[in-house]
């Protein structure tokens, strides 16, 4: 997003305490784009922090990106979650009420519609929400107090994006996802076989209602996802209050299809074996994106091949991630 936003002329001001993601990725954001974000290392919950970064800069609206993502650990530790997600959303919009700033782009998931009923697909913004794991409660409970701070007469226009199954990476390949420790989703942990870090992808579950068995998701290349920022930054000030907009493609694709077009961008077979349903998985999850056409005027544009070979480029030229030697 970054390299995007200064490739548009734009200045980014960007706020992370590395918890998930690496410095390297900053330098690889100047070489691309000649340009530098303003940085501030910190965690979100650090107020004073925040003030000095609102203090300091002459901010317009804020993306917030920031949170912890993987199911399994929101299983194991909730409170660390609820503190985290939570904690680092109110004291930012405390914040952004102190100075003023009221236009907002936050970061969904389509984790806020719980375990969807099949044949309710695909997914409209109105189907009704739930949350299926303390991750997803956490991205829920913070879609609801979006929406209490912008009820009524209120400053605030706000977008809440619902991401799909972001994959993919920059086409440079210098950019990418690098999950700490062993990945939980699916396409980082199929590139991490593809470049035989790991030895084999365990399929779970072969036996769903689907036509080859594997359950069917909506993956999006993480380029179109950031068009799609673009445009709600492009919209805000249009929005009155609140709106959520799904950003999928609307098209589903089952585990063993995304396995095939890893393959096919890696030049290689992937190992795999089917294994055991994981729990809580739905077995079908894709979306309408009537809304964020005819809202946004918006539409992903790039294939899963495409996904494939750009997430390929990325975990060929960094099989250790952005801790290995320079890309
Ligand atoms: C999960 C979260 C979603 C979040 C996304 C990205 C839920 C229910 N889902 O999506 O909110 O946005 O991660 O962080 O909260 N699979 C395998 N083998 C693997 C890994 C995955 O077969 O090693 C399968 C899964 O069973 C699933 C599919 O691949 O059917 C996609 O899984 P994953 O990439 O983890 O994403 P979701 O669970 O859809």
């Amino acid at each position: 997003m970054c390299v995007e936003l200064l490739e548009a002329g734009a200045e980014v001001v960007g706020i992370d305490n590395f918890d998930n993601s690496h410095p390297e990725a900053l330098r690889r954001v100047a070489a691309i784009t000649g340009r530098e974000v303003i940085f501030t290392e910190g965690d979100l919950r650090d107020r004073d922090l925040l003030d000095t970064v609102f203090e300091a800069n002459m901010i317009s609206a804020v993306i917030h990106f920031a949170g912890l993502k993987a199911v399994g650990e929101s299983v194991r530790e909730p409170l660390h979650y609820f503190a985290n997600n939570l904690g680092s959303t109110m004291t930012l919009l405390e914040a952004m009420e102190a100075h003023k700033v009221h236009k907002l782009v936050f970061s969904s998931s389509c984790t806020v519609y719980g375990h969807p009923d099949p044949a309710r697909m695909p997914l409209t913004e109105d189907t009704p929400r739930g949350a299926g794991n303390p991750y997803g409660r956490t991205k829920l409970m913070i879609e609801q107090m979006l929406e209490d701070i912008a009820a009524g007469p209120s400053p605030w226009k706000i977008m809440m994006l619902r991401y799909f199954n972001p994959v993919g990476a920059h086409p440079s390949g210098s950019l990418g996802e690098d999950p700490a420790g062993v990945p939980e989703n699916l396409v980082p942990y199929t590139m991490q076989v593809a470049v035989e870090r790991r030895p084999y992808l365990k399929v779970f579950g072969g036996d769903y209602e689907t036509p080859d068995g594997t359950c069917i998701r909506d993956y999006i290349h993480v380029v179109d996802l950031v068009r799609g920022h673009q445009r709600a930054l492009e919209e805000l000030h249009t929005v009155d209050g609140v709106e959520a907009v799904n950003l999928g493609t609307g098209v589903g694709s089952s585990v063993l299809q995304v396995v095939a077009a890893a393959g096919r961008a890696a030049g290689r077979d992937i190992p795999y074996e089917v294994v055991d349903r994981r729990p809580g998985d739905a077995p079908v999850v894709f979306a309408d994106t009537t809304l964020a056409s005819e809202r946004l005027g918006w539409r992903a544009e790039l294939d899963l091949d495409h996904m494939c070979a750009d997430h390929w480029r990325w975990q060929q030229q960094n099989p250790d991630g952005y801790g290995g030697p320079p890309s």
